[in-house]
């Protein structure tokens, strides 16, 4: 059997969850590869919100088995305080011994550099994300299975606050002493280990056994630490590539790649974003998409939709299809842009360039509609919607396989 996946095609926050918990219903198991608690994901049940940051968004099918992989950064806090919204967590949550841990310093440090950076600031999470992949590539960091060892684990971090105390000093972080650090440790330590596992060895099991596994991506293309929007980007492969990477998985291993997308455009932090839109229409989508962020609550930066990045976010992934989300967001407009190539140096440009900061967007406009909202049947859309997708369809070079009309679960077309 081979596992399925689904991924963010822009930066982030396409609506990822809504389509995970959907497809769970259908899965055994869903697998994080990527990424921490800088992912927000939010789900809508029964007029219920669930904010999830690092535990899979198949946690809501009671049924499904959640697997936190080798390639996820994981704060110990975090995932201790976000698994307090659930019961019976025991035997369905599993999380790599060989995940990263992202430590208090990380966090501190983070926020440091980010102020240290001024206008130059990335505009991170705060989570500590960057610092925690750069322990982990620098191979001084530490994974969740050293929590077996406190002692030997609180000595060697001691050692390392001890080494680079010019540093913690320069940035103005005070570090915690041994027993300070060993009774938090030791804390982390009590929840978490009945979770720990080899997550690797247990996924091929389930591939063997026929089980269906779903991997769920976190971010988007666009944020991806090498073909991303680089140095606007963050730390982890988003990309379907690093679902084998953060899993322990082959790439024979992978089957179905949904790619997920806005109807439109949003980003949130800094770098840059050719379509978006500083003006009325801007506004309008942040107001009707409620587009804060689900981690932050930052006000996320909206614009059109870009035929290019997701053209070339398609091809890196891989996506067998689309899955178009918030339609309803564009409803009520009269017409709505849709770029399909960009302006450098007044050539036509239609692949994505390695510097997207000088590109002016080329727009085509097309009819906009009055109401899509909740909308559950493709042949109820109206006309102009139905040609707004096909264009989309046309100039991504992909597939759509599903549109999303609302957060709820139901509102959703399946093609
Ligand atoms: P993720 O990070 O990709 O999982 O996306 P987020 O959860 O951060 O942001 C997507 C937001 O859009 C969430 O608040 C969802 O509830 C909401 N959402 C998802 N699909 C739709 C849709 O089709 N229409 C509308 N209006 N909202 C949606
Ligand atoms: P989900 O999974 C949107 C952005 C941050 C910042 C950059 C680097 O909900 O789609 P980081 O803290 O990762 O070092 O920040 O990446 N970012 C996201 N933007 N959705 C996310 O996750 C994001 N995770 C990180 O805003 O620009
Ligand atoms: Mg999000």
């Amino acid at each position: 059997m081979k596992a399925d996946m689904i991924v963010g095609i822009q930066w982030g926050d396409e609506g990822k969850g809504k389509i995970v918990d959907l497809m769970a219903q259908n899965y055994d198991v869903v697998c994080r590869y990527q990424g921490g608690h800088n992912a927000g994901h939010t789900i809508w049940v029964d007029g219920v919100r669930y904010a999830l940051h690092l535990i899979p968004s198949g946690v809501l099918n009671p049924k499904a088995i959640n697997i936190i992989g080798n390639g996820v950064v994981v704060s110990a806090e975090a995932l201790i305080e976000e698994m307090k919204q659930f019961e019976g967590l025991l035997g369905r949550l599993f999380v790599s011994d060989k995940a990263h841990m992202i430590l208090k310093h990380h966090i501190l440090i983070d926020q440091a550099k980010e102020k240290l950076r001024g206008e130059k600031a990335i505009g991170t999470t705060g989570r500590g994300i960057g610092p925690s992949y750069g322990s982990k590539i620098e191979r001084s960091g530490h994974r969740l299975g050293e929590l077996r060892d406190t002692a030997k684990l609180a000595t060697s971090l001691i050692e390392f606050y001890t080494e680079n105390r010019a540093l913690f000093q320069a940035l103005d972080i005070v570090t915690p002493d041994f027993s300070a650090l060993k009774d938090e440790l030791d804390g982390y330590a009590e929840i978490l280990l009945p979770y720990l596992a080899d997550t690797t060895q247990m996924v091929w099991k389930f591939l063997d056994e026929k089980k269906r596994v779903l991997l769920e991506g976190a971010q988007g293309t666009l944020l991806d630490i090498d073909h991303g929007t680089y140095p606007y980007v963050t730390s982890s492969n988003t990309i379907s590539a690093g679902a084998c990477v953060g899993l322990g998985l082959s790439p024979k291993d992978i089957g179905k790649v949904t790619g997920i997308v806005k109807a439109y455009c949003t980003r949130v932090g800094n770098g840059p974003f050719p379509t978006e839109d500083f003006g009325d229409e801007g506004q309008m989508l942040r107001e009707k998409g409620k587009e804060y962020g689900t981690s932050t609550g930052r006000p996320r930066r909206c614009g059109w939709f870009d035929a290019v990045a997701c053209r070339y976010a398609s091809r890196i992934n891989g996506c067998d299809d689309l899955a178009i989300m918030k339609l309803d967001v564009l409803d009520g407009l009269e017409t709505i842009k849709v770029c399909v190539a960009y302006e450098i140096n007044g050539q036509r440009v239609e692949t994505l360039p390695e510097d997207l900061n000088n590109v002016t967007p080329i727009y085509e406009e097309m009819a906009g509609w009055e109401s899509v909202v909740g909308c559950r049947s493709y042949d109820a859309l109206p006309q102009s919607a139905k040609a707004y997708l096909k264009r989309l369809e046309e100039i991504t070079e992909t597939k759509i396989g599903l549109i999303s009309t609302s957060p709820d679960r139901n509102d959703t077309i399946i093609l």
